[in-house]
């Protein structure tokens, strides 16, 4: 469990004013509820004017109460970005029950706290290293802060098609080859757990850090419950991360969007974070999303010692009856000999012994049952399982991939049960240009067959995971057109989402 840090009783921290808060309290969302109980004539923002004016088809949906409780930034709620008050009591509360010496509340998502966690600690010019799966975020912030990427490939398996996390040896590789190059390394990043659950050894990754004085930024996205169950791991924070971002919002219980920044130390600049989040997030926060980090912060410390048991005992016991479905296998540590942690809320199946890719046996589980998963992959499938799961649910499930398994064992599937691993994506990256050069550069949009070995001008990403295939400034490569072709149809955000073209530097 996460050590507490010491305060004034076990359960109590101690804030400016001197009132002692118990941690059973939620400081936020009781002054959001007393402010909404004034009488108050308002002549103020947002224009739905305390729920008198909300929009009927949305009351009719959610309720007036959203709306009377979305408020903005009143005397008595503090200021996100010169906290005090409740603002300051529920960030303090956070920080003690999450191992951190600050924590900042979030508004746009780990996104935001991603970029402001490499603003803090990169300049223009300066090297940040990073596995080359990282979320978008990391690029975006690497076009934001100006700084240079040095990749770290990660391991690939390319029968399951799911990288893995990177390694101390790849880490401290990385460090020494830049030092002998006379480069500045000004903070290391890694992405623990990835989104397939798969955690990296943070605890040696930040020992070699610290050897050398550079800070660890971990984006732990995926792993805000980390350290609150006995057979979890570990979280960021308790292998010695100076930097942690989590979105609350995805295992956790806050509302989409609201994620938390956490810091340890003292290697951070605390005011240059303090800086970038002003710069990074909106004047105008949801006061709705943040007390709803405090609520999630509260359900958590009221019962940290039992309150994943369930859900744990449910991954277990969803985990032994599928292994028993013919055809459908497990995701396991085995699966990567260098990865021996994997989160055992995240469950990755895969289809490939019966001749079926992710997207089909999601379109089938869905059809079927109903069941809606959180990625797919081109040869899996990955559920969260998290404090609202169920066992009736964790039945459909199982029935679900039951049904699957039965329908595709016909004669037909096993003929067309080819090995077709993928290609592995990252392999041969090529830069010419950093990111943010490129984000800068005169573009062209050009045919596809055109585009082989030009510079990217754009990101290609499919999304869900939100890793992108290929960053703007990489050169792009056949064995990356190639991998396109199998996850073409799921890209956001790219100029052409069927990708008969893609925008290139014009340089
Ligand atoms: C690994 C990883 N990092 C960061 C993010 C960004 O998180 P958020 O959606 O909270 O902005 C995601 C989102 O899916 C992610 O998968």
């Amino acid at each position: 469990m996460i050590e507490m840090p010491k305060s004034s009783t076990e359960n109590e921290i101690l804030v400016p004013n001197s009132q002692i808060v118990p941690d059973s309290l939620a400081p936020l969302v009781c002054a959001l509820e007393a402010s909404a109980k004034q009488d108050a004539a308002s002549f103020h923002f947002p224009g739905h004017n305390r729920g008198r004016a909300a929009p009927s088809s949305l009351v009719q949906l959610i309720g007036l109460r959203p709306f009377i409780h979305d408020l903005p930034e009143l005397p008595e709620l503090g200021n996100l970005f010169s906290p005090e008050g409740p603002i300051l009591e529920a960030q303090k509360q956070a920080a003690n029950v999450f191992g951190a010496s600050d924590t900042w509340f979030l508004v746009g998502g780990t996104t935001c706290g991603i970029q402001a966690a490499i603003m803090a600690t990169c300049s223009p010019g300066e090297y940040l290293i990073l596995p080359r799966n990282s979320h978008i975020s990391a690029i975006s912030a690497m076009v934001l802060s100006g700084a240079i990427p040095k990749y770290m490939i990660p391991e690939y398996d390319c029968d399951w098609d799911i990288a893995a996390g990177v390694t101390p040896s790849q880490v401290e590789k990385a460090i020494e080859e830049l030092k002998k190059d006379g480069q500045k390394v000004s903070a290391v990043f890694v992405t623990s757990p990835t989104y397939h659950g798969i955690c990296s050894n943070l605890s040696e990754i930040s020992r070699l850090c610290h050897h050398h004085g550079i800070p660890l930024i971990v984006d732990e996205a995926h792993g805000a419950h980390l350290g609150f169950h006995p057979h979890m791991p570990s979280s960021a924070l308790q292998q010695g991360a100076d930097l942690a971002v989590q979105s609350t919002h995805k295992v956790l219980c806050s509302l989409t969007q609201s994620s938390m920044l956490h810091m340890s130390g003292d290697i951070v600049d605390r005011e240059r974070i303090c800086r970038c989040l002003q710069t990074l997030q909106s004047t105008s926060p949801s006061y709705l999303l943040l007390a709803s980090l405090d609520a999630a912060r509260v359900q958590l410390s009221e019962n940290q010692e039992t309150i994943f048991n369930k859900a744990m005992d449910l991954a277990v016991e969803t985990k032994n009856l599928v292994k028993c479905i013919p055809g459908i296998s497990v995701l396991e540590s085995s699966s990567f000999p260098n990865f021996p942690v994997i989160d055992p809320l995240r469950l990755t199946f895969g289809f490939r012994q019966l001749g079926l890719s992710g997207y089909e046996a999601d379109e089938m589980l869905y059809e079927d049952q109903m069941v809606v998963c959180e990625l797919v992959g081109t040869q899996s499938i990955t559920l969260a399982i998290n404090l609202g799961t169920c066992r009736k649910h964790i039945l459909r499930l199982v029935s679900g991939l039951q049904h699957v398994s039965e329908t595709s064992l016909s004669v037909e599937k096993v003929e067309k049960r080819v090995e077709h691993s993928v290609l592995e994506p990252f392999a041969d990256i090529n830069i010419g240009l950093n990111p943010r050069e490129a984000f800068f550069a005169r573009k062209r949009k050009v045919s596809i067959g055109e585009s082989l070995g030009k510079i990217c001008g754009e990101l290609i990403c499919p999304y869900p995971p939100g890793i992108p295939v290929i960053i703007p400034g990489e050169i792009i490569t056949e064995r990356a057109l190639d991998y396109l072709q199998l996850v073409k149809g799921n890209i956001s955000g790219a100029s052409d989402p069927l990708l008969s073209s893609i925008i290139i530097c014009d340089n």
